[in-house]
Order: structure tokens, then C-alpha cells, then sequence
């Protein structure tokens, strides 16, 4: 049994209610849906899990990303019991419904573009990027979609396509939809790349006159928690500009306050004509957002876009109050100083392990880059997996990132205290040293 204040580990993982639960999975649920945590989830709150043999975890995955005001926070759970009274659903392109009205505009209030702004809701977030595509291709006439590597925009057909990493989300599920052409992404740590060249790739690969939009995440995600340096996205906007396609932001990760600002591309100077945010938007509710400029917003055919469940009033409901909880609470303010803790500890880390080779992130969207050796920068991803792995077993939940396997990042709720936080650091801190000695 180890017990600390916040997190406990008082059975084997996973103890024996869950291994009754993981014995039935095994049997009934299909083998790919692999699972990370070795534990069933009892309840939770904050930034805090307990399990269903009464171990509790600190968990720095926030639901993988989609929990920035907390597990279960008080105004998202009011405004659930009190919608769950009134109505569940209707689609909102048959009878409308004032939260989908309400959420938009609350969207449009907070999306700062040039001129007049309109949403549309969808799902998840890979509906919405999608959407954002077929908004561009419609606007401008044209086809062709420019992506980055490194890139992680979705499972459908064709954001599985616009993602980049092929194993495990792409191996087996070809062919892929066409038009989608990848430049290269600025990666400071590994490569140098001039704006220039950026340029001469994408005049390599498509006549310009042909691309309808570009989709870039102002932070790169799943793809490694690469933050771009400051020329970047006005440089993507210059070029978006100069050929005129749309500009598209993929926020779905890096949005909706966890960099310190709304949006992670208000830290850039750089505009977009469109926005996709999903994940903390609805803090657990399926909902995700395209917000854009009207005149683009508005060109696809009446009925054109939309879907049975897209903007389910119960989301929306959570996502008008994650809105209000993140301004009240205050909450922005509170992740450059959960980034400063953590940055200060990973850098402690990295005094007494030369396999930390990086450490980057805006606000607490944080990351760490393991390498072999510093010189050859060679990915250190079995060992990125094993801290990981001690790490959750003792009590706290770092979920792993890039296209090399090798970062480790942190999606905390932006709600978690400082002592939560201080102890979930030890036990990273704990787990280095128990796997690298
Ligand atoms: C940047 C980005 N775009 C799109 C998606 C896809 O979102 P969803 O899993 O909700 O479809 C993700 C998911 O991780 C993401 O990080």
C-alpha cells in the first residue's frame, strides 16, 4: 500500500473488482479498443479518480485532454440536472433549441476574427474538422487540403487521412481520401525550416490555385506538444492570403483556456478564417465546434451541414457553463502558473537525467521530449513508456505523445490545486528514478 494525500494504491492494478470488470471486457468489447489505465473508474472529481477497489489517482490526462474546468465541475452538473428535466434531444435542424443558439453565440463573442462570426456544432472533434474542410471547399471552389507533419486531426476517413502518424491510426485502413497534400512542420528541436521552404514545398506539390484550405493546430497535440516558433502561423497566413485559401485552426487540443488564452493561436498574432474546437469544450459531452468568418461560414447549401445528434442540448448546456466556469473561476489565469511549476520540476528532471532532451509548452500545455542521448537526439520511447507505466502505477496518470512515442505531456484540468499538482509531479519524479536508477 502506498499512501499519499491525494493519490492511494491499497490492491494490485488492477485490483480484483476491476479485474472482474477487464475479464468480461476481454470478452465482449473489440480487442483494438486497448486500454491505458489498469484500473475501472468508480467517480471522480476535479483532477482526481478513484477506482472500483478505492485506489485514487492524480490524473495529469485530464480525460485526455477534455477535462480543463475538472471532472465534474459544480456549474456543468447543475445545468445537466436541470436540462435532463426539460428535454434530451430533438436534432436541432427540426425543432431548435435556444442552448445550440446560446452556445454559438457565447463562441462567436470569444473567437477573435475580423468581421462578423457564425458556428456550426457537431460531435467530436474530428466532425468538426471535417466540417471546417467542407465549409473551405465550398467557400472557395476548390479541392485541395494542405496539412503539416506531425499532425493529428482525426479517425475518419478523411481526417485519419490529414492525420500523419500511420501506426496505429492509419495501418490497414487504406486507401485514403486524395487531395490531401503534407508539408513539413517546423519541429525547433530536431530541424531547422525557413518559411521559404515551406513555400517551395507546397508549390512542389499542389498548383496552389487548386488548395481550398490549410488545417494547422497552433500547438501540435498528439503529434509531439511542438509549439512553433513566433513566424510561423502569420507565415501560413501570409500564404493563405497570398493564394487565397482558407486558413483553418485545429484547436481541438490546445483550446478553450489551456494555454493561458482561449485559443492557443492568440499567443501568435495570427488570424484564422476558421476554428475547430471540441474536447474541454463540452468537459465530457460529445460537442465540437466549427467557428468562423460569416462569409465563410455561411457557403455551403442550406442543409448542407449538420447531423442527427450535432449540438445535442445536453452538451451544450455543459459548454455554455465550462464557458462561464473558465472566466469566474478564473481559470485561464491559473495555467502559466501550473506550466511554471511544472516546467520547474521537468527541468529539475532534466539536471539529473540527460535522457530529457526537451521541455516546451505554453500555459500548462506542457510536454517533455526523452531522447537516447542528448547529441544524437535518438527517441527514447521505450523508456518514455516505462516511466509512464510506474508513474500510473503509483498514483498518477502522464499520458505519452509524438509521432515517436517519446513525449511525455500534460493535459491537467486547469482546476487542479497546487498540492494536488505538487504530488502528481513526485510521483513522476519517483518513477524516474525508480526506472532509470
Ligand atoms: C488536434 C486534434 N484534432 C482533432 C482530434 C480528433 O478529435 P476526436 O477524437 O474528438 O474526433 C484530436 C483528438 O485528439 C486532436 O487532438
Amino acid at each position: 500500500m502506498v499512501e499519499r494525500r491525494f493519490s492511494r494504491i491499497q490492491t494490485e492494478l488492477p485490483g480484483p473488482r476491476s479485474a472482474e470488470v477487464f475479464a468480461r471486457k476481454s470478452k465482449y468489447v473489440a480487442a483494438p479498443l486497448e486500454v491505458y489505465a489498469p484500473f475501472i473508474i468508480d467517480h471522480s472529481e476535479g483532477a482526481l479518480i478513484e477506482d472500483l477497489d478505492g485506489n485514487r489517482f492524480i490524473d495529469f490526462s485530464g480525460g485526455w485532454g477534455c477535462l480543463n474546468v475538472g471532472q465534474r465541475n459544480a456549474r456543468v452538473v447543475s445545468a445537466l440536472h436541470d436540462q435532463v428535466d426539460h428535454y434530451l434531444h430533438t436534432d436541432f435542424t427540426a425543432v431548435p433549441y435556444a442552448p445550440f443558439i446560446d452556445l454559438a453565440e457565447e463562441l462567436c463573442l470569444r473567437t477573435p476574427l475580423d468581421g462578423p462570426r457564425k458556428a456550426a456544432l457537431f460531435n467530436s472533434g474530428a466532425e468538426s474538422v471535417e466540417n471546417a474542410v467542407k465549409i473551405a471547399r465550398a467557400y472557395t471552389g476548390r479541392k485541395s487540403v494542405l496539412v503539416f507533419e506531425n499532425a493529428f486531426h482525426g479517425r475518419t476517413l478523411l481526417t485519419m487521412t490529414m492525420t500523419h502518424k500511420a501506426k496505429p491510426y492509419k495501418y490497414g485502413f487504406g486507401p485514403f481520401a486524395s487531395d490531401v497534400y503534407r508539408l513539413p512542420y517546423p519541429y525547433t528541436y530536431r530541424k531547422d525550416l525557413s518559411p521559404a521552404e515551406i513555400e517551395q514545398s507546397l508549390l512542389s506539390l499542389v498548383d496552389p490555385s487548386e488548395v481550398a484550405v490549410m488545417v494547422v493546430e497552433p500547438i501540435i497535440g498528439e503529434g509531439g506538444f511542438l509549439v512553433p516558433p513566433a513566424w510561423f502561423l502569420p507565415e501560413m497566413r501570409r500564404l493563405a492570403d497570398k493564394y487565397g485559401f482558407v486558413l483553418a485552426f485545429d484547436e481541438v487540443q490546445s483550446g478553450i483556456g489551456r494555454t493561458g488564452k482561449f485559443f492557443a493561436f492568440e499567443h501568435f498574432g495570427a488570424k484564422p478564417d476558421l476554428v475547430c474546437v471540441a474536447k474541454s469544450l463540452g468537459s465530457g459531452l460529445p460537442l465540437s465546434a466549427v467557428i468562423g468568418r460569416a462569409e465563410v461560414m455561411d457557403a455551403p447549401i442550406a442543409s448542407a451541414i449538420g447531423g442527427t445528434y450535432a449540438g445535442n442540448p445536453l452538451a451544450c448546456r455543459a459548454a455554455i457553463e465550462v464557458i462561464h466556469a473558465i472566466e469566474e473561476e478564473r481559470l485561464m489565469e491559473r495555467a502559466e502558473p501550473i506550466g511554471n511549476t511544472i516546467k520547474d520540476r521537468f527541468r529539475k528532471l532534466a539536471d539529473r537525467y540527460e535522457i530529457v532532451g526537451d521541455i516546451r509548452g505554453i500555459g500548462a500545455m506542457v510536454g517533455m521530449e526523452l531522447v537516447v542521448d542528448r547529441e544524437t537526439k535518438a527517441p527514447a520511447k521505450e523508456v518514455t513508456g516505462q516511466i509512464a507505466t510506474m508513474a500510473l502505477r503509483n498514483g498518477a496518470i502522464f499520458p505519452t505523445a509524438g509521432l515517436l512515442g517519446n513525449v511525455l505531456r500534460v493535459l491537467v484540468s486547469l482546476a487542479i490545486s497546487n498540492e494536488q499538482l505538487s504530488e502528481g509531479l513526485d510521483i513522476l519524479e519517483d518513477a524516474f528514478a525508480e526506472v532509470l536508477g
